[in-house]
């Protein structure tokens, strides 16, 4: 049991349920040390400003390394008392240097100014981490996406068997919607890279000077400088719930991959097989490999979806500035920042080992997925498109009546349907051909999908 940081006023003791239901120490602890990295700068302020003398800020600097290292041996001991990681590291100070220097940490300071603080500081170091771990996954797919161009495999629409396309134009796919989702890491970056501190509860600081926001911004190293009103300094969180969007996005990109791994992994498919590395059995069943880590990325999606309700909803009932409601902002971004660490490396691993089936790949595509590719002949022969549309769709028909492939109705069968039709015909049916007709920036030609891979690349070189 300790004194309160704010215990002056009262004369009561605070329930004991209420103390636990009131402390967020189990969680914000993991932002230890960006809280004692914030008032050690906030202390040299303190001396610039002349608040602390040159001896006092040494004391104070002292003491904040003794509680850095306790928490980076393990030894620092949370109380019952401790509310927070603010007043925990705060206690713990004046336990070590006293009373008459480490009281003066606070001056100015608020836990709201210093919280917001803290979670910026934390979050743009695990932005910087998630940034590294997207890339690696870009990278993988865009390797592979060139190494494995030749592959022609069917695409789908509805899960329909549509048009044939390129393996790797289909891994382009992906890289480009994990593009948009580095790009809006990157940009989000600008948003969460700002200094609350110096802003007081809500009004701002009565001992900085004008312009000592500024030099305290470059010492903690906040890019973006000092916030520009302390009201929304110490309630903004927006930058939480767009890390809790991006991280929303992202976890869907990579829950739609993985499902695409599961279909095409499954018996009925069998285009690719998971690597044992990325699989488990059945505790019954003998024959069973189960695409596990595909369905736990499918799975965790849905937490970071969860967890910008959850923030939203936190949000939107509040009045102006500093609410306590606001400390519910930490369990979900910290489970996100969690589950998107976990599942990057992860889907990179599924990626980078996915073994590709190319006999059953290539014997999924069929004849009648070159209904557009004769449609398409007739338009290089001068008949409109509707009515090749029409004419293929004809086509169609006299095959499945038949029963026969698409490929098969015969040169006279075809002039029934339109006198356009002539012996080259023949080359239509080729999976090669269609998807190299198919030439236009980002189509599934193999020039094209070289040219992603090699502007993806670049691209990955300047991020
Ligand atoms: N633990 C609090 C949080 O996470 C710190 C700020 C508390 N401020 C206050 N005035 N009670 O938001």
């Amino acid at each position: 049991e300790g004194p309160k940081l704010w215990g002056g006023r009262f004369t009561g003791a605070v329930d004991p349920l209420m103390e636990k239901f009131n402390a967020s120490i189990g969680f914000d602890k993991r932002m230890w040390k960006e809280d004692l990295h914030g008032s050690m700068c906030y202390t040299r302020a303190l001396v610039r400003a002349g608040l602390l003398t040159e001896e006092e800020g040494s004391k104070m600097q002292e003491g904040l390394e003794l509680v850095h290292k306790e928490w980076a041996a393990g030894d620092f001991k949370i109380k019952s008392s401790d509310e927070d990681i603010h007043s925990a590291n705060e206690r713990r100070l004046t336990e070590l240097i006293g009373s008459d220097v480490a009281g003066k940490l606070h001056t100015g300071r608020s836990r709201n100014d210093q919280v917001a603080t803290d979670v910026r500081l934390w979050l743009k170091a695990q932005v910087k981490d998630l940034q590294q771990e997207l890339v690696q996954l870009m990278r993988t797919a865009t390797n592979r996406a060139e190494a494995e161009v030749d592959i022609i495999f069917p695409g789908y629409t509805h899960l329909q068997p549509a048009q044939p396309i390129r393996w790797g134009h289909y891994l382009m796919a992906y890289c480009n919607m994990w593009k948009r989702d580095a790009e809006r890491l990157q940009d989000l970056l600008k948003r969460v890279d700002v200094m609350p501190l110096g802003s007081g509860a809500l009004a701002g600081h009565a001992f900085l000077g004008p312009d000592d926001r500024t030099a305290l911004a470059e010492d903690i190293g906040f890019s973006q400088g000092p916030s520009w009103n302390s009201l929304d300094a110490t309630s903004d969180r927006d930058f939480v719930v767009e890390f809790l969007f991006w991280a929303s996005l992202t976890g869907v990109h990579i829950s739609k991959f993985a499902e695409d791994c599961i279909i095409y992994s499954s018996n009925e498919f069998k285009y690719m097989a998971m690597s044992d590395a990325y699989s488990t059995g059945s505790s019954l069943m003998p024959q069973k490999k189960n695409p596990d880590a595909c369905e736990l990325l499918r799975g965790k999606s849905g937490r970071n979806i969860g967890n910008l309700t959850t923030m939203l909803v936190a949000l939107k009932g509040l009045p102006s500035t500093y609410n306590k409601d606001l400390q519910e902002d930490k369990e979900p971004l910290f489970d996100s920042v969690d589950t998107m660490k976990g599942c990057l490396p992860i889907a990179t691993g599924v990626l980078a080992t996915l073994k590709l089936n190319t006999d059953r790949m290539q014997k999924g595509l069929s004849a009648d997925m070159l209904a557009t590719d004769l449609a398409d002949y007739l338009v290089r022969k001068g008949v409109p498109f509707r009515e090749t549309h029409h004419i293929s769709g004809q086509a169609v028909q006299i095959a499945e009546n038949q029963n026969k492939p698409l490929s098969s109705v015969t040169l006279e069968e075809l002039k029934t349907l339109h006198s356009a039709f002539e012996e080259d015909v023949e080359k239509v049916w080729s999976f090669e051909s269609s998807v190299e007709s198919r030439d236009a920036q980002g189509s599934t030609s193999r020039r094209s999908v070289l040219q992603q891979t090699a502007a993806m690349k670049e691209w990955l070189d300047n991020y």
